[in-house]
């Protein structure tokens, strides 16, 4: 038995292909570790498994159609999505795949998760050129984007007699990643775990319509902090002006200017994760005119901000445990990065080039290195959103092991 996969409520979809008789495999070995697990079998899965199969090893009734008068009354598809801890969809096939990223909702699998607010998890099983179509790669990203979790698929011989990345991972890999899932949260809960992020420009006024300000949409600070979020870590987001919807379960405040920003994150301590993704504007200028200055030659001398990286490392008192700073480079990415790690004391930095226009600033995407002790690692261009979810799960992982 384990003791992070008892009692777990799981629905299990099971969608058309080969691979649907591993699901039944999965159902046995969730049931071993006590999951209570509850099935929807789409209209192609029934081509390859039977209900009768699924009712005997999941000891429960199988749900088939959105439509059907008594399983509707008894539990529908809210009360469905509602019930259960995750949704785990495996085998998921290319075209449910780019259903979900439509947001269609014509049976009861698409629906119920439309209808979800739990996380959900595809396992993906198809041929090789299916999978690495650019359709069904940009429709995962969607889906990534949305939240959901990818688990594979591997690489290997498949059904079709072609070799390739698309086969279903075997049952055992998927009860490792689910019990995973909930390890790492069980973990975040009982250590009560906080961080703050920084994220977005700051504006540094110079009259009441003139300021100077850094490049930065805020994207990649605000992915953080709902990575975070997601895996239980309370979080609060300290943003510059940004035009981003505040992320589900983080606590945001609003700033403009850099001493704003160093205000609020001093009054946020004491956080176990502190993560400065903001652009903080480096210059202010030395005096602010409180009328809008007339058009004329004018001269700015500009004094230095705060840095509020700086300041979270440095401290004695109240310092987090772990402070991961980003430095924003556009050449010698990797040397000026260790420099600034070193300079300013943080425990990990994030480098990313900024200078290539098909990562960082509006993008959403994004390719970072993250340096920490002696070690580099990368993480190859990808959304901001996966990026994010990288981090925070590297972060996690510091914390738990
Ligand atoms: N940072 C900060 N406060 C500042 C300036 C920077 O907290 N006043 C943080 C950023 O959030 C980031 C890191 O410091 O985590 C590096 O920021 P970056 O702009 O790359 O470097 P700078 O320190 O500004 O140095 P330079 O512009 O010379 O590269």
């Amino acid at each position: 038995m384990n003791k992070f996969l008892n009692k777990k409520k799981i629905i299990l979809i099971i969608g058309g292909g080969i691979a649907a008789y591993k699901s039944l495999d999965l159902i046995r070995l969730l049931k071993k570790y006590q999951c209570e697990i509850k099935v929807v079998l789409t209209e192609s899965g029934k081509k390859f498994v039977t209900p009768l199969s699924i009712a005997s090893l999941s000891k429960n009734k199988v749900y088939q159609n959105i439509f059907d008068s008594n399983q509707e009354a008894e539990m529908d598809h809210i009360t469905l999505s509602r019930w259960c801890d995750i949704i785990l969809f495996a085998p998921i096939t290319a075209n449910s795949i780019a259903k979900l990223a439509s947001g269609k909702a014509d049976d009861l699998a698409s629906t119920l998760i439309l209808a979800s607010n739990k996380q959900v998890m595809l396992v993906p099983a198809m041929n090789v050129r299916m999978w690495l179509h650019k359709s069904t790669q940009s429709n995962v990203n969607k889906l990534r984007d949305f939240g959901y979790l990818s688990i594979g698929p591997a690489s290997g011989e498949m059904a079709c007699g072609e070799y390739g990345e698309g086969r279903m991972l075997s049952p055992e890999e998927i009860c490792e990643y689910v019990k995973n899932y909930f390890f790492e949260r069980n973990v975040v809960k009982n250590k009560n775990l906080t961080a703050l992020v920084t994220a977005g420009p700051t504006k540094e006024y110079i009259d009441p319509v003139r300021f100077i300000t850094n490049n930065s949409s805020g994207k990649q600070g605000y992915e953080i902090a709902n990575s975070l979020a997601k895996f239980g870590v309370k979080t609060t987001l300290i943003s510059g002006p940004s035009i981003l919807k505040k992320p589900e379960n983080v606590d945001i405040i609003r700033v403009e200017t850099a001493k704003q920003m160093y205000e609020e994150t001093a009054k946020v301590l004491p956080v176990d994760i502190a993560v400065c993704v903001a652009a903080v504007t480096d210059f202010k200028p030395d005096r602010y005119e409180d009328k809008k200055i007339k058009k004329k030659n004018i001269n700015i001398n500009l004094n230095r901000n705060i840095d509020i990286l700086d300041f979270l490392s440095k401290r004695n008192f109240q310092r987090p445990k772990l402070v991961v700073g980003f430095a924003a480079e556009t050449n010698n990415v990797l040397k000026f990065a260790k420099e600034k790690k070193i300079r300013k004391y943080c425990d990990w930095i994030v480098a990313n080039d900024v200078s290539n226009p098909e990562i960082g600033f509006d993008s959403d995407y994004n390719a970072v290195s993250i340096i920490y002790d002696n070690k580099v690692e990368k993480i190859e261009r990808n959304l901001k959103s996966f990026i994010a979810n990288k981090i925070a799960k590297k972060i996690i992982n510091h914390f738990i092991y």
